[in-house]
């Protein structure tokens, strides 16, 4: 019988640029209060991008350079970037490409994918497909955007809760039992209509109409969106969880998209999770989209052990949601 051939992940990096737009900032732009955004939201403080003509490719390059030198990764080796982003540099060619020639991936090819805050586990689901199908030997998955790009920051209603960053993993095959072990992936268009951008691609394309009336941002109605995020992530969990045999105590981590504490907080309480066993890190970057998941691992990776069990969870845009569950590969140094 042929081995199975598992998608460990070796390595993640994450990068968030240095300006920090504090929750006080703010106060000063629109009309809110650090009280009001820490106690809905959870956050202090976020990471923006500041710079003519940076685009999101930025905080990718910087992450995949980190990675293969924190790897030992001869950038040759690389057979394939996937770019999990909604805020790409350009509507073509794709930022994956931009950042595969910034890091000389000469031998790779790379492509974007579009779901929004659920954008790296669809990416990491993609990537370990090519590596267990042994075509691939070495595929690096980035989550990258830069919100700040298409936020609206006369609209507090948006603009508090995202933030500019990128986090990457590489992904190698094994023949032990590591890695990417199962994944549950959900979308449904019906959500589209309480998360989106209005104007921008085919359907709206830029006009002085759109411009004047602010179509190029974020445009969210919270509540719903709220709603379906805490039953969406807390429904996959459970089937990830219960179709892989485990209980709470085989978990070692809970690793949720960083779009809101109490959304964090309630998927971990109707899942049966710890808080001292979830990862947050909302409160240093906001809502950083497609890279919330590889920022998360980035920060808690020096925690993190052989052979512990992480549920990744994320809910976004859409609507996108999924659960995937990893089985980590190495010990994190630290
Ligand atoms: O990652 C993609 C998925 N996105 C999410 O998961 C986000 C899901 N939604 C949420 O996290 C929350 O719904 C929000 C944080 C966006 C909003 O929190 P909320 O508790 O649902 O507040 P709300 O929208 O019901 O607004 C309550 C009040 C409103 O005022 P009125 O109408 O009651 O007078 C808002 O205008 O809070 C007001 N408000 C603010 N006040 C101060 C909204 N934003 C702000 C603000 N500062 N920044």
């Amino acid at each position: 019988m042929m081995e199975k051939t598992y998608a460990a992940i070796t390595g993640v990096q994450g990068w968030t640029p240095d300006y920090v737009l504090t929750n006080k900032e703010l106060e000063g732009m629109v009309a809110t209060t650090d009280e009001w955004i820490t106690s809905r939201t959870g956050i202090r403080e976020r990471r923006i991008l500041k710079g003519k003509d940076l685009g999101t490719s930025v905080r990718g390059i910087e992450a995949v350079n980190a990675l293969l030198a924190k790897t030992d990764t001869d950038p040759l080796d690389i057979d394939l970037l996937i770019c999990a982003t909604v805020t790409p540099d350009m509507m073509f060619p794709d930022t994956g490409n931009l950042i595969g020639h910034a890091t000389g991936l000469k031998n790779a090819y790379c492509f974007d994918l579009s779901a929004a805050c659920s954008g790296f586990l669809y990416a990491l689901t993609t990537g370990a497909k090519f590596i267990e199908s042994g075509t691939h030997k070495k595929v690096i998955v980035v989550g990258a955007d830069k919100m700040s790009s298409i936020l609206d920051y006369t609209d507090r209603t948006t603009c508090v809760l995202f933030g500019d960053g990128a986090g990457a993993v590489l992904l190698e095959p094994t023949s032990e039992p590591f890695g990417v072990m199962d994944t549950l992936l959900k979308s449904d268009g019906a959500g589209a209509q309480y998360l989106h951008q209005k104007a921008g691609g085919s359907m709206r394309p830029a006009t002085i109409e759109t411009i004047i009336n602010r179509e190029h941002f974020v445009y969210q109605n919270g509540k719903p969106v709220f709603k379906a995020a805490v039953s969406g992530m807390t429904d996959v969990v459970k089937q990830v969880m219960e179709r892989n045999d485990m209980s709470i105590s085989d978990v070692a981590w809970l690793t949720p998209h960083q779009a809101n504490q109490r959304i964090i907080e309630s998927v971990a309480s109707m899942t049966g999770f710890p808080m001292e066993r979830v990862m947050v890190n909302i409160h240093r970057y906001g809502n950083t989209t497609a890279a919330t998941l590889p920022l998360c691992l980035s920060d808690y990776e020096p925690q993190l052990r052989k052979g512990d069990n992480l549920i990744l969870t994320a809910f976004g845009g859409g609507f996108t949601w999924g659960a995937v569950y990893v089985k980590w590969a190495y010990d994190g140094k630290g």
